[in-house]
């Protein structure tokens, strides 16, 4: 749904954005990450024609962004970082300033304002003024107006950013509803873990280049191909009877096979997801009560920290 293509960009003598390179199929969440000064901000301005590359294109939903920018708005909405919201108007007068800004026909208007107000649970406050509501609020009501021309791809930068954790579970419901609807999303962060919980795919982008892309389990192999360092499950059982580890230690790719400190089975494996799956159906082929299965930690935090090498604030 979205390619970039090599593309580079300067902002005067600086050399912000180096070959970049990434796609975000349709109907994907996707994480762009990296941290602050990246490029990110300025690579999604350039999706949304805002600002265009000096070399390399982008496609948006197949258009180029420098020479079809108005198809390219047509299908994609854009929530720009730190979002100046209008203050001393209402929720619905808000919405329907810019759904007539979008040439949303007078009969269509109210139908689609509400539609939007609905989908984003804004219903209930359409007469709050915007000065009074809070960041989680505006935060909605910005994705709201991203909404309005129904896009099919949605590019929001720092969505999560200063949210508290409730408003942070709203924003993630939200945007898996948004999902599925068959919305392609674009989330940018520069702290991993708010994201985590969101995305299939991530681009991890650092001082202008791009350190990984793709669905998160394939990047482990493509920054760790020959990895030596298994990684690991862990499985709850309901109970551990004498020899419950033993079924494990046959399976061709677990490297190692012990009792956690409270009780789980710590199992270290080689591969992805395929051999926590073999795992599991091994669990059930011997008869023993699988309560739970996680991994050891999360993947994408660990991916993060490797590949910044801690140049990460
Ligand atoms: N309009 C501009 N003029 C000059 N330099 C700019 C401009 N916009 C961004 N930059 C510089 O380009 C680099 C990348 O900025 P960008 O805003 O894309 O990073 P970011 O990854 O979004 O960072 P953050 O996490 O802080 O939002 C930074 O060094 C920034 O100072
Ligand atoms: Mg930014």
């Amino acid at each position: 749904m979205i390619r970039v293509e090599g593309v580079q960009h300067r902002f005067g003598a600086m050399q912000v954005l180096h070959d970049v390179w990434f796609t975000v199929p349709k109907g994907t969440v996707f994480g762009f990450i990296g941290p602050n000064g990246a490029g990110k901000t300025t690579t999604l301005r350039m999706m949304a024609t805002l600002l265009e590359p000096d070399e390399g294109r982008i496609l948006v939903g197949g258009y180029d962004v420098v020479e079809r920018p108005n198809d390219v708005r047509r299908v994609l909405g854009f929530m720009p970082d730190g979002f100046g919201v209008y203050e001393r108007v209402t929720v619905a007068e808000y919405l329907e300033f810019f759904a007539s800004a979008h040439a949303i026909p007078l009969d269509k208007r109210k139908r689609t304002v509400e539609a939007v107000m609905e989908l984003t649970d804004l219903g209930p406050l359409r007469e709050r003024l915007v000065s009074a509501m809070s960041k989680g609020m505006k935060q909605r009501l910005a994705i709201a107006r991203t909404l309005l021309h129904d896009p099919e791809v949605l590019i929001l930068d720092e969505p999560a950013n200063g949210l508290d954790p409730r408003a942070r579970i709203e924003m993630r419901d939200l945007i898996e509803q948004l999902q599925q609807l068959g919305k392609t999303i674009v989330l940018s962060s520069h702290i991993l873990t708010e994201l985590s919980d969101m995305v299939s795919a991530v681009c991890i982008l650092e001082k202008g280049r791009v350190l990984a892309s793709g669905p998160v389990d394939r990047i482990g192999q493509q920054l760790r191909p020959e990895q030596k360092v298994a990684r690991a499950v862990k499985v709850r059982l309901l109970s551990y009877p004498e020899g419950c580890d033993a079924p494990f230690r046959e399976l061709p790719d677990v490297a190692h096979v012990e009792r956690g400190p409270d009780g789980f089975l710590r199992i270290a494996y080689h591969g992805g997801d395929e051999t926590v799956a073999a795992i599991v159906a091994r669990a059930v082929g011997a008869g023993l009560k699988v309560v739970r299965v996680e991994p050891e930690r999360d993947d994408l935090e660990q991916i993060f920290l490797e590949v910044t090498r801690g140049e990460l604030q």
